[in-house]
């Protein structure tokens, strides 16, 4: 009886982490973190990337696990949670930009994301990232925890 407990908790084991990365409809709801409004002077070195379509960079501060800010057209800078939609509350779900820069990804499942609007487009992933309000006023960017989608 002993034995067939164990095999049966091994077993369970081994399912869970067969099946951690797979969709999972019935996830876990995504965390929010209420933050103040976020200015950043997009002339300092440390954002200059963002000055050209097309550059990103990611911020610690703001959001659950810190903000990628993408740079969509001269008048749009987009801004999303860096914690993963998908298995949230996992300690690797954190999203990164891909090293290509086209997309963002988590390595911790291989979930992709695309920069349009943050909806997934490969891996387990079925919800998109959340995405925070931005306004560009010349060169500064204001980042508000208002929730887009
Ligand atoms: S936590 Fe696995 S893909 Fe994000």
């Amino acid at each position: 009886m002993r034995a067939f407990i164990h095999k049966a908790l091994n077993l369970t084991a081994l399912l869970t982490i067969v099946f951690a990365c797979d969709s999972d409809l019935s996830d876990d709801a995504i965390p929010l973190a209420p933050f103040d409004p976020i200015q950043i002077n997009l002339t300092l070195p440390t954002y200059v990337s963002l000055m050209s379509t097309g550059g990103y960079t990611a911020i610690n501060s703001g959001g659950t696990r810190g903000i990628i800010l993408y740079r969509k057209d001269i008048s749009t800078v987009l801004a999303f949670e860096r914690n993963c939609s998908y298995q949230p509350l996992n300690a690797c779900a954190t999203v990164e930009v891909h090293s290509s820069g086209l997309y963002m990804n988590d390595a911790c499942c291989n979930s992709t994301f695309r920069w349009e609007d943050g909806n997934p487009t490969g891996g387990p992933a079925w919800r998109p990232l959340v995405q925070y309000s931005t306004s560009l006023n010349g060169n500064v960017l204001t980042i508000t925890d208002q929730i887009l989608n």
